[in-house]
């Protein structure tokens, strides 16, 4: 039997339109991702972290070069297929959170909920992430520590095999950057595949790997 890596990424490009013809996001970028890995993605703004994270996630699909999960191109998928991918295989904290403004926290919440999942993953959530008290606020009302807590509960309430986390640190202090640090590394400890976007240099030392972006170019 042969055993694929998780996610394998060859040759991938993804350009835009620029005024001065075309632009390169991302170039020639080749990466292997195996079940369970923590990797950081570091690199100044711009470099092309969000790209590479939103291909990841079957959500961008790249210009040239192949993305392969357990084997098969995912972007051979049908949309049916891809969006499966997407609400099953993986949870994806945004870099502006994404919530879901005229729903509660509890309801932003449950948009994550997937297939078999019952909801009793919830409340010990909730709690674990001081947000009790706050589940029936509607986004506008949370602190930004708050909303990227809620983000983060969204994303893994039904424990996906793969959380993609787009500075998922950028905006909040040190006590709630380690909470939400402590809890990936958790979730890695669990066997789970944890790729973390960041621009701080000091946060990359949590994982296995890292990978650097500059100008679409990734070095390891
Ligand atoms: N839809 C788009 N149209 C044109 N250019 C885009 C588009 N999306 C991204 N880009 C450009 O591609 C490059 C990479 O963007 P990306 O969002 O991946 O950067 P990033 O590394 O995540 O930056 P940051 O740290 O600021 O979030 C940037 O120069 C950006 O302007
Ligand atoms: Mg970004």
């Amino acid at each position: 039997m042969t055993v694929y890596p998780m996610i394998k990424l060859q040759n991938i490009s993804k350009t835009y339109p620029s005024s001065s013809g075309v632009f390169y996001a991302l170039r020639d970028l080749s990466l292997e991702i195996g079940h369970g890995q923590y990797i950081a993605v570091t690199g100044p703004s711009g470099a092309g972290k969000s790209t590479l994270l939103n291909i990841l996630g079957g959500m961008t699909r790249p210009d040239h070069g192949d993305v392969l999960v357990n084997g098969k191109q995912l972007y051979n998928l049908s949309e049916k297929k891809r969006n499966e991918y997407r609400r099953v295989k993986i949870g994806f904290v945004f870099q502006q959170f994404h919530l879901i403004p005229y729903l509660t926290v509890y309801e932003n919440i449950l948009t994550g909920i997937s297939g078999g999942n019952n909801r009793s993953n919830i409340q010990p959530l909730l709690e674990r992430f001081q947000l009790e008290n706050k589940s029936k606020h509607h986004p506008s009302q949370l602190s930004v520590g708050e909303k990227q807590r809620v983000a983060l509960i969204r994303a893994t309430v039904s424990r996906p095999d793969m959380i993609l986390a787009d500075e998922p640190t950028g905006n909040l202090d040190q006590e709630n950057s380690k909470i939400i640090l402590d809890f990936f590394r958790e979730y890695h400890g669990e066997g789970k595949t944890v790729i973390l976007v960041t621009h701080e240099p000091g946060l990359s030392g949590l994982a296995d790997r890292v990978v650097h972006l500059r100008n679409g170019i990734a070095t390891f």
